[in-house]
């Protein structure tokens, strides 16, 4: 009940406190009530990517049903775009969910290009974003924001610490080659200040449009250069075909292949012989000793008969922050300052181990050497541990 001091309360007073009632009732009666949190997954399912969107969306909704189907006391309800991985069409896209299907929040997506286009539009319209995949660097560089948080990893982060195994290995010349793209192209960066901190030398930086997989003319191209190694950022679809396009043309065993995990996640069995032994750095891998990890690939395995990967994990973190954020403010999300700051503070018990989130958003986490073994691809080592991005650029 409402109480207003003084004698005699003015009429517009007891006007404003009845409104204040009514719409205090309202919020809270329409959460008793059990109205949903309104989610708008922005993420690829038809094209080179579409099975990493599938797994996102699988991992997301996984810790979902984990909760009984409900974040924070709230049930949720999905709202769909495919974005293609297609930049061109993402304003476009992400409007569709924000203002169509007015969202609450935002989950994606998974190439960077499609991402930078989501996050001007979450920002205009004060719409909280949850990046489960999309590495681009800016999003936790200079475009960071208060309602901008990431579940995944910058491009940076895997390519830097591939470039100091590669040259722990003793290698001084390496080309090399990726889709040219914002992914592709700060994947090369991260990989070169890493390797040339340590000595080496980029003698060939190749590229080619996303999504092509008209490798042979690079392949030759290598096979005439002969460097000591390769690094290479390709995902999905396209990085199956790159290694089985490696292998035949006789590379594998003479000039070794490095590469940011998302070359061998999700798409060893499609790679065949030509995945065998191949060496990535990543922020998860197979064979991890931690009791969530072994809870998470028995669930998701239970429920999709099919074996997690990174994306999956990502998507269920997603989840995972946004419960952490949505709990603090008792499952309010007009609370954003609320939600922001528990979502800050979050320590995050991941499948790849506990991670916490950096000033600007980005997982402070753990990268991993492994080999692909068996079918997976087995940790073998812990290069960097609890590696944040520099974050160049952000004032936050
Ligand atoms: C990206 O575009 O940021 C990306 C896509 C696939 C895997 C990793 C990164």
């Amino acid at each position: 009940m409402i109480q207003l001091k003084g004698a005699v309360a003015p009429r517009r007073a007891l006007a404003a406190g009845a409104l204040l009632v009514a719409s205090v009732f309202g919020a809270t009666s329409a959460m008793a009530q059990g109205s949903p949190i309104r989610v708008g997954l922005m993420l690829p399912s038809t094209g080179t990517y579409a099975a990493l969107g599938t797994a996102i969306t699988n991992g997301f909704k996984l810790h979902v049903a984990e909760q009984g189907g409900k974040l924070a006391g709230r049930n949720v309800e999905y709202f769909t775009v495919d974005d293609e991985s297609d930049p061109s069409k993402a304003t476009e896209n992400a409007n569709k969910l924000v203002k169509r299907d007015k969202v609450d929040v935002l989950v994606g997506t998974v190439h960077s290009g499609v991402a930078l286009a989501m996050a001007k539009v979450a920002r205009e319209n004060k719409t909280l974003l949850i990046v489960p995949n999309a590495g681009a660097d800016e999003l936790t560089g200079p475009l960071c924001a208060p309602t901008l948080f990431r579940t995944s990893f910058t491009n940076w982060q895997p390519a830097y610490a591939m470039g100091k195994v590669t040259a722990q290995k003793g290698h001084k010349k390496v080309v090399t080659l990726t889709w040219k793209y914002a992914a592709g192209l700060q994947a090369v960066e991260g990989f070169k200040e890493a390797f040339e901190q340590s000595g080496g030398k980029i003698v060939k930086e190749m590229t080619l449009p996303f999504p092509n997989v008209e490798f042979q003319p690079f392949l030759t191209e290598i096979a005439a250069l002969k460097p000591d190694a390769v690094y290479v950022f390709f995902a999905g679809a396209g990085a199956a075909k790159f290694a089985r396009d490696y292998h035949a043309a006789g590379l594998k065993n003479s000039i070794p292949l490095y590469a940011s995990g998302f070359l061998t996640d999700g798409t060893l069995e499609a790679m065949g012989e030509a995945g065998k032994g191949l060496q990535t750095t990543l922020h998860y891998a197979d064979g991890l000793d931690n009791k969530k990890d072994a809870a998470f690939r028995l669930s998701y395995a239970k429920t999709y008969k099919l074996q997690p990967d990174v994306y999956a994990v990502q998507g269920y973190d997603a989840a995972q922050l946004l419960r952490a954020g949505l709990a603090a403010a008792n499952g309010d999300i007009s609370q954003k300052d609320v939600i922001i700051k528990a979502m800050e503070a979050a320590k995050i018990d991941s499948p790849r181990g506990t991670f916490t989130l950096s000033k600007a958003h980005n997982p402070v986490q753990d990268i991993y050497l492994r080999e692909a073994q068996g079918g997976q691809n087995k940790v073998i080592g812990t290069p960097l541990k609890a590696l944040a991005d520099p974050a160049r650029g952000c004032k936050m």
